[in-house]
Order: C-alpha cells, then structure tokens, then sequence
C-alpha cells in the first residue's frame, strides 16, 4: 500500500472532476434543445456532486481543495476543441476519453487503499469508481442515440435534476 501514491492519484481524480465540471458547463451554453441542456445540466451535477462527496477525505488528508486553474482550463479546450462536432460525435470522443484514459485511473485508485488502512478513503475511491462507469454509461447511451440516456444517473445523482416542462 502506498499513500502518497494514492494521494496523488486521488488529487489526479478531483481534478478531472473539476475538468468535466467546466466541460459540461461550457457544452450546456450551446445546448440546441431541452433534451440536450437536460443530458449536459445533468452530467454538469453528476460532476459537481463528483467534487462534493471527495472533499472530505480530502480535507483530512490536508490536500487542496482549491480548483486547479490547469484542470479548469482544459474542460473549457476540450469543449472548444469539439465545437463543431455532431451531437452523437461528441458523446462517442468523450466515451473514449473516458473508456481510455479516466476510467482505469479512477478505477485504479480502490487499489491504492485499503479499507484496513483507511475505510472512508477506500469507500470513496470505490464511488469514484462507480461514478466513472455512470458517466461512461450516459456518453455511451447518447452516443448511441438511446432513448433516456440519463437513466443510469436516476439512482445515482444525489440531487438529481427534474427534465424541463
Ligand atoms: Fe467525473
């Protein structure tokens, strides 16, 4: 077990949170109907929420909580960078961002910590983990032009959001 290796993987993961965070917020501006503001307000709380419920640990740990200007400047790149992409494209390039290269980081990180050594640690990286599959989930849905692509987050969002009227 290494914690300054879990530690800095776990700084790593709330920093994404904070990049996908920006990234929705940035996608929602251009939301072209209420389906589309609906799917990315509810992906902007998924990852809110992804900020939330780490703080804690990370608070005992005596890691910054601070938003990380680094992270918060490549959501808005990422979502510049997909602009003039389809609807259905754009959920396919975040799935693979996502299948690739954030998934088995955060997936990695329940390996990192025991819950011998520190049990809300290792339930937190084990949420981080589920979170992450959510979001993977909803790209995916989306992507594949399901109907209720959000479902996934029904259970999962602790304030989740009601669809517009
Ligand atoms: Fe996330």
């Amino acid at each position: 077990m290494n914690n300054s290796e879990f530690a800095e993987n776990l700084l790593g993961v709330y920093h994404g949170e904070q990049l996908g965070e920006v990234l929705f917020s940035t996608m929602l501006q251009s939301a072209e109907n209420d389906e589309q503001h609906f799917i990315l307000a509810s992906l902007m709380q998924l990852e809110t929420e992804g900020k939330a419920v780490m703080r804690p640990v990370l608070a005992r740990l005596n890691m910054s909580l601070a938003d990380n200007s680094d992270a918060i400047a490549e959501g808005a790149t990422v979502a510049r960078s997909m602009a003039s992409m389809s609807w259905t494209d754009k959920f396919a390039a975040m799935a693979s961002a996502v299948r690739d290269v954030y998934l088995p980081k955060y997936e990695e990180l329940q390996g990192l910590m025991s819950a011998d050594e520190d049990a809300a640690a290792h339930k937190l990286a084990v949420f981080m983990g589920e979170h992450e599959r959510v979001v993977l989930a909803v790209c995916e849905n989306v992507a594949a032009g399901k109907s209720e692509p959000t479902a996934p987050l029904s259970t999962f969002l602790h304030f989740p959001l009601a669809a517009a009227r």
